[in-house]
């Protein structure tokens, strides 16, 4: 099987993406697969990279790069009626992606997780891993998961979309509440967020979230701990399947669950319980609702579904992720493991999946 593994991008995200495609390739039995390892540059440059995992690991807390030099440049041609999607390599001669039997879009955020590859991939006709156009359109947009998630009955925090020119009204800070998140609507790992305790600071968090999107959420701020599950799609056709829950826990002072914690400092400043410590009870509901939130937004493949606990035991859901972390710090494939299914054999599982 041969399997396109697509990797970085236009997104802030791109450097996780690389990480997360490290991962990835270490995992890949190589006697089962021949990987077409595909970087993809900040400016969308695509290039031939290598396939090495050890140039794609965070070093001295500093992310990989897919650069122009990382690997010969590739141009892209979809066409379907010529066997899906053509990457030729100018230099070696075509080579064609349409020999790629599946692709691997191990890409975060926008161009990668939003639907819009997905869409270059289905018009080529090539099977990929993960959410269709649809679901992953839906899941990067904070507004549309919660508006879906909602209307299946899944608990949401309060929160308010500020489209362009709109901010707060007083109603809407009496009803959110001090502290508030705000957010791109359309981002991950934590990129553009800031947490405020004064709505002096509104305009200034309401101008960083919007150097990322031009559509902002501002959430109030759930006190709670933040539970993680991993959704798999079903084997054969069946209901899709619930981890083990899993809990991060901010150590020292670090105030919320930021992109540095995440990624550069997360062995310092993180601990996670895999499986989280919770009543058997809470722990079904939150399985329930991340297996609902995944039919309700049409997943397909995988997705990590966020949320939070209050001290009462009420779930909340935050968000859900099509394409999460796969890096060696991330918490879908130690939940997986934790649940049985070891980072090879999950990975393995979703190429299957998708060539199904
Ligand atoms: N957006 C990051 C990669 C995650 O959800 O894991
Ligand atoms: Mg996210």
């Amino acid at each position: 099987t041969r399997v396109a593994i697509v990797f970085g991008g236009r997104s802030p995200e791109h450097g996780i993406s690389c990480v997360s495609a490290g991962s990835v390739l270490g995992a890949l039995d190589p006697d089962e697969f021949e990987i077409v390892p595909v970087g993809i540059t900040r400016q969308g440059q695509w290039v031939l990279a290598s396939g090495d995992p050890a140039q794609l690991a965070i070093a001295d807390r500093k992310l990989p790069e897919v650069t122009a030099g990382s690997g010969a440049e590739l141009v892209l041609r979809a066409d379907p009626t010529a066997g899906g999607l053509m990457v030729l390599d100018p230099a070696q001669g075509p080579r064609a992606l349409a020999d790629v039997d599946v692709v691997f879009p191990v890409l975060h955020g926008a161009y990668g997780e939003d639907g819009t590859i997905q869409g270059m991939l289905e018009m080529a006709d090539i099977p990929y891993v993960g959410a269709n156009v649809f679901a992953s359109a839906a899941a990067m947009d904070k507004e549309f998961t919660k508006k879906l998630c909602a209307a299946e009955g899944i608990p949401v925090g309060p929160y308010v979309v500020l489209r362009t020119g709109m901010t707060l009204t007083e109603e809407d800070k009496e009803r959110l509440g001090l502290p508030v998140f705000v957010k791109p609507s359309r981002a991950g790992s934590s990129f553009g967020i800031t947490k405020i305790d004064d709505w002096s600071q509104l305009d200034a968090a309401v101008a960083t979230a919007r150097e990322i999107d031009t559509k902002v959420l501002v959430e109030g701020a759930i006190v709670g701990r933040e539970i993680e599950c991993g959704v798999l799609e079903g084997e054969a056709g069946g209901a899709p399947e619930a981890s083990v829950l899993a809990e991060v826990r901010m150590v020292g002072d670090r105030d919320w669950y930021d992109f540095e914690a995440k990624y550069l400092y997360a062995d310092e400043v993180t601990e996670c319980d895999v499986p989280a410590g919770l009543p058997e009870a809470v722990t079904r509901r939150v399985q329930e609702y991340a297996t609902r939130a995944f039919t309700a937004l049409d997943c397909s493949g995988l997705a990590r579904v966020d949320f939070f606990v209050t001290p009462d035991l009420d779930v909340y859901l935050n968000e859900i992720n099509t394409m999460p972390g796969f890096t060696p710090t991330s918490m879908f494939p130690r939940m997986w493991a934790a649940s049985g299914l070891e980072y090879p054999k999950l990975v393995n599982r979703l190429i299957r999946t998708a060539l199904r």
